[in-house]
């Protein structure tokens, strides 16, 4: 398989990997590394993927983007202009989302611990929609409708209880989950009469997201299936007529050679088809519906560069490639046992790795035995000096990143068919003591 194959944004010239018709060892030399850049282009044609796809093909629908997988300023208003609205879950993202200029009736809030100060925060910034799992906010959201004299667009989020095939700290939907409102009927009825009877609240439907990176679509109709009863018994209990759905997130992406590389129609396709047909059947009106793809928007738009600074054979047992970044910059792999493909930026000629070199492991420089990059790959005669570049780290890398070690984040750089520009700066040592109150030093 060709690396093009692999990642459409990718090609080899002249042994050198481009990303989005960009030198990367250029980009190593010009910005430093470890550099996380995003390609522009790719990320444009995906949003116009999720517009073919699915809004222009089914009327009364809405795309809005996950922003927790990466959220910049310059993403932000990307994908804006390119039709979709935007997810937030804090306080800090609807900052930037509104800062970037994103209108706020397209903003989605979501959270299962929002903050008293945050609903106050998105009430005043009349954001498009709440999206609520409990009894107190919807207390708190009818006493701020009330305060403000507004009213407030709710949807609750539910869980369908399905479980999802994918690594159990990123699947959401199950019955045992901190997110969503179960469906148990004596559960139920206590919600749906609060919601009903705030004057200051608009109930607009229900909400599910049973999890991330899934790789079928299974999951997603069986909580489809299960949510569509609901519908069909508050239409017969309460004459609740549901006027949006909103499906969530969650569309599986490559990490890998070899994975599938799904479309969004491939989700979304028969779940608008369930959804007409249970309409039907209920004699209810089709509803809004919304869709919510965060990783699918962005995780193969990104890739990470290092340099790598040390190279160590342990005779009979591996050879460690030690980078100058890490789990400060990917927590994935420690986290979730996330697996990434990589290759040498400046040797990208070698012919076909597999055969020519040794497996290695790349490791990350924080002072951590689980501090690996990736386990076992071929890469050719890996030394100090080479530029390591990872694929997929768009998505659920920068917005996940820390200081641990007091290591400075890095850079975001922004690429566009053969161009390139900062959107984000590297850290700075001094950023990095910034919010500290000591003013005095050591003796
Ligand atoms: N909507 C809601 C309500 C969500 O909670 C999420 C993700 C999404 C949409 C977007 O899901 P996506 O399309 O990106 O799969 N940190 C983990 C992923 C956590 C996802 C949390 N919720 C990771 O690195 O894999």
């Amino acid at each position: 398989m060709s690396i093009a194959d692999f990642n459409p944004a990718a090609e080899i010239r002249g042994g050198v990997l481009f990303f989005d018709g960009v030198s990367t060892v250029e980009l190593a030399e010009r910005y430093g590394t470890p550099l996380y850049v995003v390609s522009e282009t790719a990320v444009r044609g995906r949003c116009a993927a999720v517009r073919s796809a699915f809004l222009a093909k089914y009327p009364n629908t809405a795309a809005v983007y996950a922003s927790k997988a990466f959220q910049t300023l310059d993403m932000c208003r990307i994908v804006a202009e390119e039709g979709l609205g935007l997810d937030v879950v804090s306080g800090g993202e609807l900052y930037a989302a509104l800062k970037a200029g994103v209108d706020p009736a397209t903003i989605i809030f979501h959270g299962n611990a929002k903050s008293a100060d945050e609903l106050d925060y998105a009430v005043r910034s009349d954001v498009g929609r709440i999206v609520s799992d409990n009894l107190f906010e919807i207390a708190e959201l009818e006493r701020l409708g009330a305060l403000h004299g507004k009213k407030v667009r709710v949807l609750y989020r539910v869980t369908p209880g399905v479980d999802s095939h994918t690594h159990r700290f990123i699947s959401t939907g199950s019955l045992d989950s901190k997110f969503g409102i179960p469906l148990d009927p004596s559960v139920r009825d206590d919600y749906m009469r609060a919601v009903l009877d705030a004057p200051h609240l608009d109930f607009s439907g229900f909400h599910f997201h049973i999890g991330s990176q899934l790789h079928d679509n299974f999951s997603h109709l069986a909580a489809l299936r299960i949510v569509l009863a609901l519908v069909a018994d508050v239409a017969k209990a309460y004459g609740y007529v549901t006027p949006e759905l909103n499906l969530g997130g969650g569309f599986g992406i490559r990490y890998l050679p070899g994975e599938p590389a799904l479309d969004p129609g491939y989700f979304v396709d028969p779940m608008m088809d369930l959804i007409l047909a249970a309409c039907g059947e209920a004699g209810i009106p089709m509803p809004r519906v919304t869709i919510e793809p965060g990783r699918w928007i962005i995780g193969e738009a990104g890739i990470t560069l290092y340099t790598v600074r040390s190279v160590k054979t342990i005779p009979g047992i591996r050879t460690y490639v030690g980078v100058d970044g890490g789990m400060a910059d990917n927590i994935r792999p420690a986290l979730y046992e996330a697996q990434y493909h990589a290759l040498l930026a400046n040797k990208a000629g070698a012919a076909s790795p597999a055969a020519s070199a040794a497996l290695v492991t790349v490791v990350g420089k924080c002072c951590e035995t689980g501090d690996v990059l990736i386990r076992d790959i071929a890469l050719p005669d890996p030394r100090p000096g080479d530029t390591l570049a990872v694929f997929s780290t768009g998505a659920y890398n920068h917005s996940m990143a820390s200081n641990y070690n007091r290591i400075p984040r890095p850079a975001v750089v922004l690429t566009r068919a053969g161009t390139h520009r900062l959107s984000v700066r590297r850290e700075t040592y001094e950023d990095l003591v910034a919010r500290e109150c000591c003013n005095s030093r050591a003796p």
